[in-house]
């Protein structure tokens, strides 16, 4: 089995979107996370899949509501994807955001977006230390011109 930080060395070297999952919690609070690990997973249905660490603060919001919200960050929103990639309990503390029609979905990141993507969770799957959350995508928007953030090798662009 390949060793652990030359997994990450390759991993890393794939690049990706940020997306900051949202759900509401049992509090009624938006809880959130960075998250590299993305993408779509089936056109029809439209799927989307998002790895979650299983020691994740944000998952029991996921599990309460039964839906998320990937909101896939705009370039030069390096500071918001570091403060959602901590452990503080109150990360949106002066940052915008709106429910979106669904009440599944979480927070939507109106001003620091490129897209975002509400989904209703439709299956959970094991995955080592990660669970796979599988989501139907059932409401979502782009915004046209602006550029979508790029993670590679530990850096953004
Ligand atoms: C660029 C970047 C990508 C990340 N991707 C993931 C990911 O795909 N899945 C994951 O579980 N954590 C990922 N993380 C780590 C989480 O954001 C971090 O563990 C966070 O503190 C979890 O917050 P929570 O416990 O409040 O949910 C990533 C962090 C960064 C900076």
């Amino acid at each position: 089995m390949i060793e652990g930080a030359r997994f990450r060395e390759v991993m890393a070297s794939f690049p990706g979107g940020v997306v900051i999952l949202t759900a509401f919690g049992d509090d009624h609070q938006p809880r959130g996370l960075t998250v590299s690990a993305f993408c779509a997973a089936s056109l029809d249905p439209p799927l989307a899949l998002v790895c979650i660490d299983k020691k994740s603060n944000t998952l029991p919001a996921v599990q309460h509501t039964g839906g998320f919200t990937a909101n896939i960050l705009a370039a030069g929103r390096e500071q918001l994807a570091r403060r959602m990639a901590t452990k503080l309990s109150d990360k949106f503390g002066g940052i915008a955001w709106h429910r979106p029609e669904s009440k599944i979905g979480g927070p939507v990141l109106k001003d620091d977006t490129a897209a975002y993507a509400v989904c209703t969770l439709r299956d959970t799957m094991e995955a080592g230390d990660h669970w796979i959350l599988i989501g139907l995508v059932t409401e979502g928007h782009h915004v046209e011109g602006v550029t979508p953030m790029v993670f590679t090798r530990r850096a953004y662009s």
